[in-house]
């Protein structure tokens, strides 16, 4: 079976150890890996290459992604489509493998029913927001980023006794925002999925400044909740500190795959090339720490929920 990869939407730390496995695990089985250049507009223009163990080596600790990615309107249009499945089809292509999103998912999902196809999605996002996995590539990379970056703005928050506002990304999804919240030990995190009081944490943050107690004030945003700006003014008019605000964009995208996102990026293909050499179309997700692959329709029968415990742990930062 000759099988290709693409990566669609954003980028993410972890997609180039899943492209070396996806080479290596491909040939193991005696399929014939190809690539996809360029994503989702890569497909519609037919950049579709045979894939080497060459062009893997090395690779695994490099962000991104070799093969580069893109965000296809077209490939919304039935008539762009057809011009993907007629590329497959060129080079006998039965089977395809997306690194992406829920977006790319049904996309990939609406291409294998239109034509015959079968088609695995391995969550590959920083935002975290795939309904029925837990975990999505790239997660753990970007909250690394994000502490490494809390860490150094404590340092100059508490030189100079100012607030910091870091909004960090996760598009409608807040679980970027409280993880890291919880784990750089901020006093403030603000999601899409929450409300917050800014009123009652503005009484304890006043009273702590007054007594010395606190010397700084880190607050996480995050940017589906479309609050940095109220926060920043709340914590100059009502606080009455000095502040600052840090928008961390894209940083969060870059770096070297964490040890987590190198191991899940294998553990994801094994299981993506596995189901697809069953007769199974469907996503890959990790569910309680077990790598599972669910059929598109009960992947996106999940509800989105973000882990309670977590939420807990970090009420306080919100009311
Ligand atoms: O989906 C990943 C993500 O990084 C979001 O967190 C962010 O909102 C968006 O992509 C940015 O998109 P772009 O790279 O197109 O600017």
């Amino acid at each position: 079976m000759r099988i290709g990869l693409v990566c669609s939407g954003g980028d993410c730390a972890g997609m180039n150890p899943a492209t070396k496995k996806f080479v290596e695990y491909s040939l193991e089985l005696s399929y014939e890996p190809y690539f996809i250049r360029e994503g989702l507009e890569g497909l519609i223009e037919g950049k579709i290459e045979p894939a080497t163990l060459k062009e893997v080596s090395g690779i695994l600790h490099k962000g991104g992604t070799i093969l580069q990615s893109s965000r296809s309107k077209r490939f919304f249009d039935p008539a762009f489509r057809l011009q993907a499945y007629q590329n497959l089809q060129r080079h006998s292509i039965e089977a395809l493998v997306t690194l992406g999103g829920d977006g790319s998912f049904r996309a990939m999902e609406v291409l294998a029913k239109e034509h015959s196809l079968l088609y695995a999605g391995i969550p590959a996002t920083i935002d975290n927001d795939i309904r029925a996995s837990d975990y999505a590539l790239g997660v753990d990379s970007a909250l690394n980023v994000i502490l490494e970056s809390t860490d150094r703005l404590r340092d100059t928050a508490e030189s100079f006794r100012r607030a910091f506002v870091v909004e960090v990304m996760g598009r409608g999804c807040g679980y970027l925002a409280l993880a890291s919240a919880i784990a750089c030990g901020a006093e403030v995190c603000i999601i899409p999925e929450m409300g917050y009081s800014l009123q009652s944490l503005g009484a304890r943050l006043k009273e702590e400044l007054g007594t010395g107690k606190r010397r700084y004030v880190l607050a996480i945003v995050s940017e589906g909740a479309k609050a940095s700006s109220e926060v920043v003014s709340w914590l100059k008019e009502e606080v009455g500190i000095e502040t600052r605000i840090t928008i961390l964009g894209h940083v969060q995208r870059g770096g070297s795959p964490s040890v987590y996102d190198r191991l899940m990026g294998f553990r994801f293909m094994q299981k993506a090339l596995d189901s697809l050499s069953l007769g199974k179309s469907g996503v890959v997700v990790l569910r309680e720490g077990r790598v599972e692959f669910l059929s598109s329709q009960e992947a996106s029968s999940a509800p989105a929920s973000l882990p309670l415990d977590m939420v807990r742990l970090a009420s306080r930062l919100m009311f």
